[in-house]
């Protein structure tokens, strides 16, 4: 029979999550995504005492830097748990040591592992180890191979070594096979925890629970009931001064092949047999082998890439993106993408999914909206119109964090005439408490050894081999361009393009 102490999935439903001793090492320690989100993350779980009594954070990069201090101004800044008890703090900075190193010099990693030897010792964490390769990808199979070379990948679980993996994993199919490929040279697939900071949000574990906790919606949860599926992210900000970043990558790369295709996997994917990592996984995975195989020479029918041109932000003059430090001024590459796709199986045949996502628009907003089949028969009159208003089923990710079902009511007075009104859950006021950041989340279920919420090798493959087929239909298209992409003003919902790739098929966006 399965006990709770030796099942870290069924301690973690419970509610009793407290993994074993283990150190930490963060390679890329003082970067931006350690200062802003990791070191707070792991300090709030400390005031919530979930991390393991001698928990130690090593952190590496090249610079030599005053560590402890600078992550005490990180976590003052950043810690959801704030002001710092400064109690809290003292232990919390016993574990926090810092080693300088270059990612390509062996010698780097003799001296990691001689410093992890000596924090086993003073601090009990018995060989367990956590990488996490917070650094540009270009460093990610150094690291992952001097780390194999230097003898520091446990072979087995006891103790256990967990390599936890930043996007982007790879930039295109071939890319990321070879990058899987490395890691697989070194790594066993359970020790490798390819993080989609999404799955960590509150609201996208929710997708799982409202579909397989209720009984209601899953009877109407295909192509019988569903008319389109819509697929939001939209980003009020720009490019944020990371130009030459985001001009080799585009918004398909940057926020499509993962975040989005995590959210569409779990949306579409079949109940699991248990809510286990692989279950999970193995389901999610065939919704991404599902999707149809875009024509290459017909791309631009179901894709719509544009460029936010100059425009307003919150009444500020912004410039376009082409006239951005570190952007080409000839750029094409895409600050916003919509697309089209089928999911081919038996659930979803034929049930368009709309996708789109663009920075400079409105507002920031990240949403699935459902819209259900209108009645069969339009027996009521709305405004003089026979009502075949449909019901919108909507997953708010973030912000205003909940779920709207929209549906029509009887206006009050004489007549039979039906207007939309709106249902509405909302996280902050039903529960109160302040959700989890992200990586609190999914920090300590690396440590506790649960990878459900992390993507698997075949899944950022199958996401891949869809998105590198757009990339060559558009490297094609683009053979043939004369002049720029579809461009739309900063502040708006994207090129025209997008609303005519809806309105072909009767449809339009909707405005969140
Ligand atoms: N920042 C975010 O909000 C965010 C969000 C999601 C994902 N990510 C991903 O997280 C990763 C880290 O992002 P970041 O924003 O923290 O990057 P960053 O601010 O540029 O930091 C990069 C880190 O890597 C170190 N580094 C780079 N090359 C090195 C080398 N050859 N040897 C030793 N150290 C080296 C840098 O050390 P030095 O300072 O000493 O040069 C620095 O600590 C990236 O993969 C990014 O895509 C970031």
């Amino acid at each position: 029979m399965t006990t709770t102490q030796d099942n870290p999935l069924l301690q973690g439903l419970l509610g009793e999550r407290r993994p074993e001793p283990c150190a930490m090492v963060i390679f890329g320690a003082s970067g931006d995504l350690t200062r802003r989100k990791l070191v707070p993350a792991l300090y709030t779980l400390a005031s919530e005492r979930k991390l393991p009594a001698g928990f130690a954070i090593v952190g590496m990069a090249r610079r030599d830097i005053p560590f402890v201090e600078q992550m005490h101004q990180a976590v003052a800044r950043h810690a959801r748990r704030r002001p710092i008890d400064s109690e809290l703090w003292q232990g919390f900075a016993a574990g926090l040591s810092y080693i300088p190193g270059a990612f390509d010099d062996p010698a780097a990693y003799e001296r990691l592992r001689a410093h992890l030897a000596r924090i086993d010792q003073e601090r009990g964490t018995r060989g367990n180890r956590v990488f996490y390769i917070s650094t540009p990808p270009e460093s990610f199979v150094d690291i992952i191979t001097h780390l194999g070379r230097a003898g520091m990948i446990s072979a087995g679980n006891e103790p256990f070594t967990r390599v936890i993996i930043e996007k982007p994993f790879g930039r295109d199919l071939q890319s990321a096979q070879a990058l899987n490929d490395t890691c697989l040279s070194v790594l066993r697939e359970e020790q490798i925890y390819r993080i989609d900071h999404y799955l960590g949000k509150e609201t996208v574990q929710n997708i799982l629970v409202f579909r397989f906790a209720n009984g209601i919606f899953e009877p109407l949860w295909n192509n019988r009931y569903i008319d389109n599926v819509q697929l939001t992210v939209a980003e009020s900000i720009g490019i944020e001064g990371r130009g030459s970043y985001y001009d080799r990558a585009g918004t398909l790369r940057d926020m499509v092949q993962n975040h989005m295709f995590q959210l569409l996997a779990l949306m579409a994917m079949e109940p699991p047999v248990a809510f286990e990592p692989d279950a999970v996984r193995d389901e999610k995975v065939k919704v991404l082998r599902a999707l149809r195989e875009l024509p290459l020479d017909e791309i631009e029918r179901w894709t719509v890439r544009g460029q936010y041109g100059p425009g307003y932000d919150q009444g500020q003059a912004v410039p376009g993106y082409r006239e951005e430090p570190g952007v080409s001024p000839s750029s094409l590459t895409e600050t916003y993408v919509a697309l089209k796709l089928y999911i081919d199986n038996w659930r979803w045949g034929g049930v368009p999914i709309y996708v789109r996502a663009g920075k400079r628009m409105p507002k920031r907003v990240s949403e699935i909206a459902i819209t259900f089949k209108s009645v069969p028969h339009a027996l009521l009159a709305q405004g003089g119109r026979l009502s075949q208003e449909p019901n919108v089923l909507a997953l708010r990710i973030q912000p205003d964090e909940g779920i709207t079902l929209k549906f029509l009511s009887k206006t009050p007075g004489p007549t039979m005439d039906p207007r939309p009104v709106t249902m509405d859950f909302r996280y902050g006021t039903s529960f109160g408490a302040e959700p989890p950041e992200a990586y609190e989340r999914l920090l300590l279920d690396c440590m506790l050894g649960d990878s459900t919420l992390f993507t698997r090798g075949d899944e950022v493959l199958a996401s891949w081999r869809f998105c590198t087929r757009v990339l060559q239909g558009w490297a094609q298209a683009d053979e043939r361009r004369r002049g720029p992409l579809p461009q739309y003003e900063a502040g708006t919902w994207g090129p025209k393009e997008a609303a005519e790739l809806l309105a072909r098929d009767g449809r339009a966006w909707r405005r969140p």
